[in-house]
């Protein structure tokens, strides 16, 4: 569908994820868990895990510089640059250090944190800037390192994570390859999955008291977040497609966020999407959370999966609660 204003294509992705890789077999050494039980309920082979010297900003220039590359463009060219994350190595935000790291100083550059739904989130909000006319080309990356904030003793929880990052860039385009989307958030769940500050009360002086803590490990609810998932997920999708004025029909990838393949399963089978047409690589990495889109289109490009002008529907979820999907067509 055309729309009014200016284009948007998707023109280069990237990816990078640290060289350790941690197997289930491995992971039933650190906790009490097996690998029949962790692939048989989520999928999950091995995941990347960052090791020391490996950080997110580093992640971030390596998936950063595969999509520029593929892109055609310079690091001088990028008008705007999204970091979305929920583990940024600085609170104040990472996304200026890849600015500088990659050269594109010309380019604004800031954090965007919507945990697994930030790559979706930061493609609509790069989207708009693009539609204006303000920036033409933009480089957005989904990149974590969850691995920081998982409770290591916690089986419910620490099976599932894994490290990554991957990129994408957008740029004006006399033809719009963006064909819909619908982004929804619902705080009154937000107690469902949580990364949280967690503080003590400190006294500076009589009457001058502030808070002072730290961020404490994952803790998630894992059957609420399956159950809205699997009811919310495909109805987004709907949603998206409709404002695409486009069918399930249309869909050449569902690409969804990969935090679980039951999840993955019983999206595309409410939706009537076949199992070939399901883009799937968390047997590799876990769940990435912001990284995982990006990660998982990037390796389907490169493989020759996906093609040129395929339509592709994707959709992130999770903590927030937050969740969304974009309909786009590939380059
Ligand atoms: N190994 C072995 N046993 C385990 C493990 C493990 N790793 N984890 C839990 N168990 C046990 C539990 O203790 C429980 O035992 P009990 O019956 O004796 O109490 C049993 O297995 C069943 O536990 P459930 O939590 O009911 O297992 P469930 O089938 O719901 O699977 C899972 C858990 C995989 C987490 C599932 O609920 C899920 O995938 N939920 C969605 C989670 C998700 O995708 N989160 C990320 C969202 S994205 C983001 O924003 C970060």
């Amino acid at each position: 569908m055309e729309q009014s204003g200016v284009g948007i294509a998707l023109t280069g992705s990237g990816s990078s994820t640290p060289t350790v890789a941690l197997h289930n077999v491995e992971l039933s050494r650190v906790v009490e868990t097996s690998d029949e039980w962790i692939a048989s309920r989520t999928g999950i082979r091995e995941r990347r895990l960052a090791e020391p010297g490996c950080s997110l900003t580093k992640l971030g220039v390596e998936a950063a510089k595969g999509a520029i590359e593929m892109a055609g463009i310079a690091p001088m060219d990028l008008d705007l640059i999204i970091l979305a994350t929920s583990t940024a190595d600085d609170l104040f935000g990472s996304a200026s250090q890849i600015q500088a790291q990659l050269g594109a100083f010309k380019a604004v550059a800031f954090d965007l944190t919507a945990a697994c739904s930030g790559f979706v989130f930061g493609m609509v909000t790069a989207a708009q800037f693009i539609r204006t006319g303000v920036y033409k080309n933009v480089l957005l990356i989904g990149a974590d390192v969850l691995s920081r904030w998982v409770d290591w003793s916690d089986r419910r929880t620490c099976v599932l994570f894994g490290d990554g990052a991957g990129a994408v860039v957008m740029q004006a385009n006399e033809h719009d390859r963006l064909l819909g989307f619908e982004l929804r958030s619902d705080g009154t769940q937000n107690n469902c999955l949580n990364l949280s500050y967690q503080s003590e009360p400190k006294e500076l002086l009589t009457g001058v008291t502030i808070n002072q803590g730290t961020f404490h490990p994952i803790t998630m609810n894992g059957q609420e977040v399956y159950r809205f998932a699997v009811k919310k997920v495909p109805e987004v999708i709907e949603k998206a497609l409709f404002r695409a004025h486009l069918s399930v029909e249309d869909v050449d990838w569902l690409l969804l966020h990969q935090a679980n393949q039951r999840i993955l399963d019983s999206v595309a089978d409410r939706l009537k999407i076949p199992p070939e047409k399901v883009i799937s690589n968390l047997a590799k990495y876990g769940n990435t959370s912001a990284a995982s889109i990006p990660l998982a289109l990037d390796e389907a490009v490169r493989q020759g999966k996906i093609q040129e002008g395929d339509t592709i529907v994707t959709s992130g979820f999770g903590a927030g609660l937050t969740w969304g999907a974009a309909v786009f067509q590939w380059g």
